[in-house]
């Protein structure tokens, strides 16, 4: 039997109440409580759950325990035996704002899970506005609303810009909140969200480490805003190996790991409705930006059948007048693959047809696994524009020191003023980390501990070799053997499992065996039949949660 759910215990309440969904939002106004009808069908649909402020408000509002609801306590109400009216009845009476801005206070302006939520808005004097059904306009949005009152005066409620709403980042989304809820209630939850080595045991080289001890005092002050000379040497040198052209010491920028340097590009280059190439599935860090940034993501997809590689024909298919770019990520996450030359050459191919811009997030380049060699394709392409992403985040594991680059190749003259911007923007943030800077030298030239990870024996080949084999007996799931990086984006047979919603998926999962996956739609996949495995446990946690995830799977249906 599959276990009830926040979303089936909350909708059966309100059925049984005859509460509607607009009489939860409507007293949620009345009190000052910002609840938008997109949050409460999410909850309702089980997309998402709300926060502890919003859930405590839903209990309160439906008469039940707050534990119940949860989902933690046996007793549904005070109240069991049924009958009782909805006590919105009674609030709608009362009218205006009581004594429930604690409520709002605890959780804060931004009380809601959804990340591009809109909501039901209230007045000046803490109201609901006649139409809080209604979704919020960007003007409406924009507004200053005053909706506390703290000693008799109103109190202006700040809300997060327009500019968010469409901004996605589930790898530290409401699945992940509601882990962290568990977790301080004292549950043990593995965690397999996050590309993150160093929790796992993956420890960068001692050199490393030594070398930014005995520098650290050197490091006070700001750097050369693109990064210290000693640093942007070592990565021309490594540009040099991977035969990236046309690369002078002024194209190479150091950033507060590869996650700056998108951000960065992204609002240098996008205007307002330009399109942008990014595949789907992604690191959704890219979407993210592209968005914020102004311009359209439009996802290409990536095909399962092959090896996960770009499918041509549909990167061709989306190329509008508006396209001036394309992103890959090779070796990728979410999927692990590794494009070999030929499919990088048909990328390059299409961006010369096109006129594209090419980035390419490399910063798994080390990562690779089967004997394979990784290929830069700004090596292929030296007549167009291209800019390499790569750090010390994984082949080094040490994302927490924040240090990544990029390099911009190839073809600059039709790039100049883009450029200019680049430029821009980095002198405005001033530099990155330099005591991250100052390691760059050791880390990519000295000892190179991941390659001893990634042959047979080492930890990342043995792990991937665990969980391929593991997830491949089980019913139900397939998965492509990923040759890169330390993902695995594996297959659910949905019909087998009857499964439509992949977020309401790995929150069951959470639930029931406490492990934390992240969903394909995380990723920017549009079907709710993928979840990405992190394999950066040891081989024997690795065994626990393939051994719980089949058991799951044994009984699980939506
Ligand atoms: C493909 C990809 N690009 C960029 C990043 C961000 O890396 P950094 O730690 O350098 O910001 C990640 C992190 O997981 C990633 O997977």
């Amino acid at each position: 039997m599959p276990k009830e759910t926040f979303a089936d215990r909350l909708r059966q309440e309100m059925e049984r109440q005859g509460a509607k969904q607009v009489d939860l939002i409507r007293m949620a106004a009345e009190r000052g409580i910002k609840l938008g009808k997109s949050h409460v069908s999410q909850y309702v649909s089980g997309k998402t759950i709300p926060r502890e402020g919003i859930l405590r408000f839903l209990a309160e509002a439906l008469q039940v325990e707050e534990d119940w609801l949860r989902g933690e306590g046996a007793g549904r109400a005070a109240e069991e035996s049924g009958g009782k009216p909805f006590a919105g009845a009674n609030v709608r009476e009362e009218g205006g704002p009581d004594g429930e801005a604690n409520v709002q206070a605890e959780d804060g302006p931004d009380g809601d899970t959804e990340s591009g939520g809109k909501s039901g808005r209230g007045d000046a004097a803490g109201n609901a506005d006649k139409d809080s059904e209604t979704e919020g306009d960007q003007t409406e949005k924009n507004k200053t609303e005053r909706n506390g009152i703290l000693g008799g005066r109103n109190m202006r409620e700040f809300k997060k810009s327009s500019k968010l709403d469409n901004v996605l980042y589930d790898v530290r989304g409401p699945v992940v909140e509601e882990a962290a809820r568990m977790e301080e209630a004292g549950m043990q939850i593995l965690k397999l969200n996050i590309g993150n080595p160093a929790p796992f045991g993956f420890r960068t080289p001692d050199e490393v480490i030594q070398d930014m001890r005995r520098q650290l005092v050197d490091c006070e002050g700001y750097s050369q805003a693109n990064g210290l000379f000693s640093a942007r040497k070592a990565i021309m040198q490594y540009a040099q190996i991977k035969k990236i052209p046309n690369v002078s010491m002024d194209d190479i920028y150091t950033g507060n790991g590869v996650s700056e340097l998108i951000n960065l590009c992204m609002s240098a280059l996008l205007d307002d409705g330009d399109e942008i190439l990014i595949p789907s599935p992604d690191y959704p860090l890219w979407t993210a930006s592209a968005t914020l940034a102004g311009g359209t993501p439009v996802h290409y997809i990536c095909d399962e059948q092959a090896e996960w590689y770009p499918d041509m024909e549909d990167i061709k298919k989306k190329i509008t007048d508006r396209t001036k770019a394309i992103v890959i990520i090779n070796p990728n996450n979410p999927t692990g693959a590794l494009y070999p030359r030929e499919v990088l050459q048909q990328i390059v191919d299409i961006a010369r047809e096109h006129q594209l811009m090419i980035f390419s997030d490399e910063i798994y380049d080390r990562l690779v696994m089967d004997g394979e060699t990784h290929v830069s394709i700004a090596s292929l392409a030296p007549d167009l524009f291209c800019t390499t992403f790569s750090g010390l985040s994984k082949s080094h594991m040490i994302a927490g020191f924040r240090i990544g680059w990029m390099v911009l190749s190839g073809n600059k003259a039709i790039a100049k003023d883009y450029m200019e911007g680049i430029k821009m923007l980095s002198n405005m943030r001033l530099c990155s980390n330099v005591p991250a800077q100052s390691v760059v030298q050791t880390a990519l030239w000295g000892h190179q501990s991941v390659e001893s990870y990634v042959v047979p024996g080492g930890r990342i080949y043995e792990q991937r070799e665990c969980v391929y084999n593991a997830l491949t007996e089980i019913p139900g799931i397939s998965v492509v053997k990923p040759k890169g990086a330390f993902y695995m984006f594996p297959k659910i047979d949905v019909k087998k499992f009857n499964i439509t919603d992949d977020e309401r998926f790995v929150l069951d999962l959470l639930r029931d065996k406490r492990v934390l996956l992240i969903h394909g739609g995380g990723f920017n996949w549009k079907e709710p039949d993928h979840f990405r495995v992190v394999y950066l446990p040891r081989v024997g946690v690795l065994k626990e949660f393939t051994e719980k995830l089949a058991d799951f799977l044994s009984y699980y249906h939506q």
